[in-house]
């Protein structure tokens, strides 16, 4: 008799648990809820961090290119990892926000997403929404896109030796020991571009020299 009580209770423990903790995460910092925002403020966060990830993406490409073309892809590799993040941060600077580049399976630890970042990622890979979106917090307003696998990005994130070429591969196994983000196919999701708005955000225009 007392074994036949012992399962009974045990499922109900267990789900008691679950529940307690999806109800904390609710009022966690990093839950998915937002405070409120005017429809105006809403459309401006929206359009204007759609108009950073899309300076910061072309940013990225087009050194990366100039990169490939010049140097091939093991110096463009090297190029990914000294300039990538310098990159993101200066032109974080330069608009008074903080912008980064995150995902799931990290090539770069230093990439690794916040709390709010990794269910957002979650909700991406699981929706596969190609629409951006915002949330107030008391941070400011944070802002997220999706970032899609591209033909070029397989050069460097798609299979070892059939999209990955043997000297590249050599290049991020020397650079990156723990590499997860390998073995990605054309327009899987790669990850986020991520854009903290602090509260008192002005727009500035384009920067005069480039980073
Ligand atoms: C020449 C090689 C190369 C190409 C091509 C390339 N990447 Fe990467 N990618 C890297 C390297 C190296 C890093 C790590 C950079 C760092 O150290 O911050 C990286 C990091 C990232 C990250 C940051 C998250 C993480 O895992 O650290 C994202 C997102 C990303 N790449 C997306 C893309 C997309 C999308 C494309 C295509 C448009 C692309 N990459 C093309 C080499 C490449």
């Amino acid at each position: 008799m007392k074994q036949v009580f012992k399962f009974l209770i045990l499922p109900s423990i267990i789900i008691l648990l679950t529940s307690c903790q999806s109800n904390d995460k609710q009022g966690e910092k990093g839950s998915l809820y937002s405070e409120p925002l005017s429809y105006q403020d809403s459309i401006f966060y929206i359009n204007e961090g759609t108009r950073l990830a899309k300076q910061m993406y072309a940013g990225i490409l087009t050194h990366l290119n100039k990169a490939l073309d010049e140097q091939g892809p093991y110096e463009a590799v090297k190029y990914c990892n000294h300039k990538a993040l310098p990159l993101t941060d200066s032109l974080s600077k330069h608009y008074g926000i903080k912008a980064k580049r995150t995902s799931l399976k990290l090539r770069n630890p230093q990439n690794a997403p916040d709390s709010l970042e990794k269910q957002v990622l979650q909700m991406y890979a699981q929706t596969l929404s190609k629409k951006p979106m915002i949330l107030k917090t008391k941070e400011g307003v944070r802002f997220f896109t999706p970032i899609y696998i591209a033909e070029l990005c397989l050069t460097c994130h798609g299979v070892p030796n059939q999209d990955i070429p043997d000297v590249t591969l050599i290049a991020l196994n020397q650079l990156y020991p723990n590499d997860q983000a390998k073995n990605y196919e054309l327009y899987d999701i790669r990850g986020v571009w991520s854009i903290l708005f602090p509260p008192n955000y002005k727009p500035i225009n384009n920067p005069t020299t480039n980073p």
